[in-house]
């Protein structure tokens, strides 16, 4: 296959944030298990559309690779955390993977200045801006199910983000 070759140490990296975004894609969809089997349809909905979300960013790694002629190569993913205390322990996990997450794609960011290679200097710079609003919603979210520590409040918070959901189809933290 045509393409211009990536340097070793920038393929590993590559590869590596390839996988960690399958597994963030399959902690997702173990938070969305646990929300929907507490009642919280709304937050099981939120987090298997952010389980859709992390697939989709693994497939531009991969379609980057495959693009410049590198194979790209799928790693076991680890057993995602099951279970939870409460919705704020939740949102708490949710907030450390967007953090690691945000580490990962730095971490490939470096390799890619040190190689000079602009084509994965620019995907990674979407993954840099993407993880902005990451942070942002996860922080929200932590906010919020801390603010809704009752049953009553965390049912009225999730109702909340289902209808939010179903009016703008996006993330909860363009507005209250
Ligand atoms: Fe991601
Ligand atoms: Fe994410």
């Amino acid at each position: 296959m045509p393409g211009v070759s990536i340097p070793n140490a920038l393929q590993t990296e590559l590869q590596r944030q390839l996988n960690h975004e399958l597994s963030a894609s399959h902690s997702y969809t173990a938070l969305a298990i646990w929300c929907f089997e507490q009642n919280l349809k709304g937050f099981s909905r939120y987090f298997y559309k952010q389980s859709s979300e992390e697939r989709l960013h693994a497939q531009r790694f991969i379609d980057h690779l495959l693009d410049r002629g590198v194979m790209p190569v799928l790693t076991g993913i680890d057993t995602p955390r099951t279970h939870f205390d409460s919705l704020l322990d939740v949102a708490r996990h949710a907030r450390g993977m967007e953090q690691a997450n945000t580490r990962g794609i730095n971490q490939a960011y470096e390799a890619a200045l040190a190689a000079k290679d602009y084509p994965a200097q620019v995907l990674l710079q979407w993954f840099i801006s993407e993880q902005v609003e990451e942070e942002a919603w996860a922080d929200e979210m932590v906010a919020r199910a801390g603010a809704s520590t009752t049953p009553g409040g965390m049912q009225a918070l999730d109702r909340h983000l289902d209808r939010y959901l179903a009016d703008r189809g996006h993330e909860m933290n363009a507005e209250s």
